[in-house]
C-alpha cells in the first residue's frame, strides 16, 4: 500500500464520533440522558490514559533522583482551603439569564455596541468562540437590517461582559435568548464542590472535594522532608482527581467538572536562580510532551501578563495547545514564591521552615508548579493523531482510511497478533503462542477475524503501531512473521527477537 497525500485534519465532531464508536471515552450516565461535564473513560480510552499517566509518572518520578511521589486525600481538613485562598477566592464571575435560565460565565460572554453614524443604537453579544469578533459583527450587521436602520455601520469591538458598565446590562441581548433586560450583574460563583462529612449536616460538617492536587503536596511537605531523605532543590509530585463545579463545562473532555491532574511542586531555595528553574521546567515539560507524541506544530507558549498574576506569583508560563477548538492551555508552569507553604505556616501554626547547613539560617522554600491535566492530554494526543487519508493499494484501488498515528509510548494496544487464516489450526495456534508470550508485558491484541485488510483498518483506527501477520512461512520456513507498520503501511519479516526488541525500544 502506498499512501496519498490527502490527510485531514481531526475536527471535534470527528474524534468525539471516533472516541464513541471505538469505545474510548463515553459521556457518564448516558442511559439517564448524562450529566453534564462528566465523562466515562471505556475500555481503550482507559488504556491510553493509564499510559499517559504511566509515562508522566514514570519520567517524573521514578526517573528522576529528585522528585518523590504522593498521593494524599480528595477530602482534605476544610482549613486548607481557607489558608489556600480557595474558600474565598476560588471563583469564576456568573452571569444568569433570568429568561431561559440559562448561565454563563462573564469572561466568556462578550458584547459590543452598535454604532450607526457615530451614534450607539443598541447592543448585540455572543459567547467566546474561535471568532467572537466575527460573530459579533454578524449579530450587528443583522440588528441593522432588522431595525431598518441607515447609515454606516461602525466595526464592533468586543468587550468581556466582566467589563460592562451597570448601565449598559440592561441594554445587553442575552445568548439565549436574543433580547435584552434578563442578564444579572456578574457576581463570585465558588468552584469547589462542597459535601459533608460524618452524621451531622450543618456548617461544621462541610468539607470540600479538592479543586487541585497541589495542596496535598503542600500540606504534607513537613512529614515528606522529615521521613523521605530529600534535599532541596527536590519535587513532590501526585497524579489524582479534582473537582471544579464549572459554571459552562465545554469542549467535550477538555473543561469537565470532575478531572485528573499531574502537578509536581519543585521546591527551591529561597535565594536559587527561580528564573532559570522555571525555563528548566519550561522546557522539560515541552520535551516530555513531544515523547509521548505532540508535534512542535501545535505547541506554543504563552507568558501570563505580570500585570493579572496574583500576588504572590513571580511568573506563570502556559504551553498551549492547538485544539480544533482554538489554541488553549495545555500545561501550566508557574513560579509561586513561597506564598503557599508560608499561608499554611499562618493557618496551622505548624512551622513549615527548614534549616540552611550553609548559611545556618531558616526558610520557607519557594516553588516552581508544573500542573497539567491528564484529560486536557489525551485530547492534545488524540487530536495530533488522528487522520482520515486516502490510500492506494498496488493494484491502484484507492480507499479512505482513519488512522490515530499515536505514540507507541501510549498507544492503547501495542501490537496485533493476526493468524493470516482463521481455519488453519498450524496458523492459529502459533499466533496464540506469540500472543501469551508478548502479554505478559504489552497490551497485545489477538484477532483472526475477517480479511487482513480489514483487520488491519481496525487496528489503525485505534491507533496499534504495529500488527504481526502469523503465515505459512513463519510455520513451515524460517519462523518469521511480517511486520506491518501503521504509518508507512510498510511491511517487513522479522523474527520473534526482532520484534521484542523493537517493542522494547519504542515503548518506554
Ligand atoms: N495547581 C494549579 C492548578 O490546579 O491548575
Amino acid at each position: 500500500m502506498s499512501e496519498t497525500n490527502t490527510a485531514q485534519a481531526a475536527s471535534m465532531e470527528d474524534l468525539v464520533a471516533l472516541c464513541k464508536r471505538r469505545g474510548f471515552i463515553f459521556q457518564s450516565s448516558e442511559i439517564y440522558g448524562g450529566l453534564t461535564g462528566f465523562f466515562d473513560y471505556g475500555p481503550l480510552g482507559v488504556e491510553l490514559k493509564r499510559n499517559i499517566r504511566d509515562c508522566w509518572w514514570r519520567d517524573m518520578v521514578q526517573r528522576r533522583d529528585d522528585v518523590v511521589g504522593l498521593e494524599s486525600s480528595i477530602i482534605m481538613h476544610p482549613k486548607v482551603w481557607q489558608a489556600s485562598g480557595h474558600v474565598d477566592g476560588f471563583t469564576d464571575p456568573l452571569v444568569d439569564c433570568k429568561v431561559s435560565k440559562q448561565r454563563f460565565r462573564a469572561d466568556q460572554l462578550f458584547f459590543a455596541a452598535v454604532t450607526i453614524d457615530g451614534e450607539v443604537k443598541g447592543y448585540v453579544s455572543a459567547l467566546e468562540s474561535d471568532d467572537t469578533a466575527g460573530a459579533l459583527q454578524a449579530a450587528a450587521e443583522s440588528f441593522k437590517r432588522k431595525k431598518a436602520i441607515q447609515g454606516a455601520l461602525a466595526p464592533v469591538v468586543a468587550v468581556e461582559f466582566t467589563d460592562a458598565a451597570p448601565e449598559q446590562i440592561p441594554l445587553i441581548p442575552s445568548p439565549a435568548t436574543g433580547e435584552p433586560g434578563s442578564l444579572t450583574p456578574p457576581r463570585a460563583f465558588n468552584m469547589m464542590f462542597e459535601t459533608h462529612v460524618g452524621a451531622l449536616r450543618d456548617g461544621s460538617s462541610v468539607a470540600y472535594l479538592r479543586p487541585e492536587t497541589a495542596q496535598g503536596m503542600f500540606v504534607d511537605f513537613k512529614p515528606v522532608v522529615d521521613t523521605g531523605r530529600v534535599k532541596l532543590p527536590f519535587g513532590i509530585a501526585q497524579v489524582g482527581k479534582s473537582f471544579r463545579n464549572e459554571i459552562t463545562p465545554r469542549n467535550f473532555i477538555f473543561r469537565s467538572r470532575e478531572f485528573e491532574q499531574m502537578e509536581m511542586e519543585y521546591f527551591i531555595h529561597e535565594d536559587a536562580d527561580w528564573e532559570t528553574a522555571h525555563k528548566d521546567w519550561i522546557q522539560w515539560c515541552w520535551d516530555w510532551l513531544k515523547s509521548i507524541g505532540l508535534p512542535d506544530s501545535h505547541l506554543s507558549l504563552y507568558d501570563h501578563p505580570k500585570a493579572k498574576l496574583a500576588f504572590y506569583s513571580r511568573g506563570t508560563t502556559d504551553i498551549m495547545f492547538k485544539y480544533p477548538f482554538g489554541v488553549q492551555e495545555l500545561w501550566g508552569i508557574a513560579a509561586r514564591g513561597n506564598y503557599d507553604l508560608g499561608q499554611h505556616e499562618k493557618a496551622s501554626g505548624v512551622p513549615q521552615a527548614i534549616f540552611d547547613e550553609t548559611t545556618k539560617k531558616k526558610f520557607i522554600p519557594h516553588v516552581i508548579e508544573p500542573a497539567v491535566g491528564t484529560d486536557r492530554i489525551f485530547l492534545a494526543v488524540l487530536c495530533a493523531a488522528y487522520a482520515e487519508e486516502a490510500v492506494t493499494d498496488e493494484k491502484g484501488n484507492t480507499e479512505q482510511r482513519t488512522v490515530l498515528r499515536l505514540s507507541p509510548r501510549v498507544a492503547p494496544v501495542k501490537v496485533a497478533v493476526l493468524p493470516l487464516l482463521k481455519n488453519k489450526e498450524q496458523l492459529t495456534t502459533r499466533a496464540k503462542e506469540l500472543y501469551k508470550k508478548l502479554q505478559r508485558r504489552y497490551a497485545v491484541f489477538y484477532d483472526e477475524a475477517g480479511a487482513i485488510g480489514r483487520r488491519y483498518r481496525r487496528q489503525d483506527e485505534i491507533g496499534t503501531p504495529y500488527c504481526v501477520t502469523i503465515d505459512f512461512d513463519t510455520v513451515e520456513k524460517d519462523g518469521t512473521f511480517t511486520l506491518r507498520d501503521r504509518d508507512s503501511m510498510r511491511q517487513k519479516r522479522i523474527t520473534e527477537a526482532e520484534l521484542f526488541a523493537l517493542l522494547d525500544e519504542q515503548v518506554y
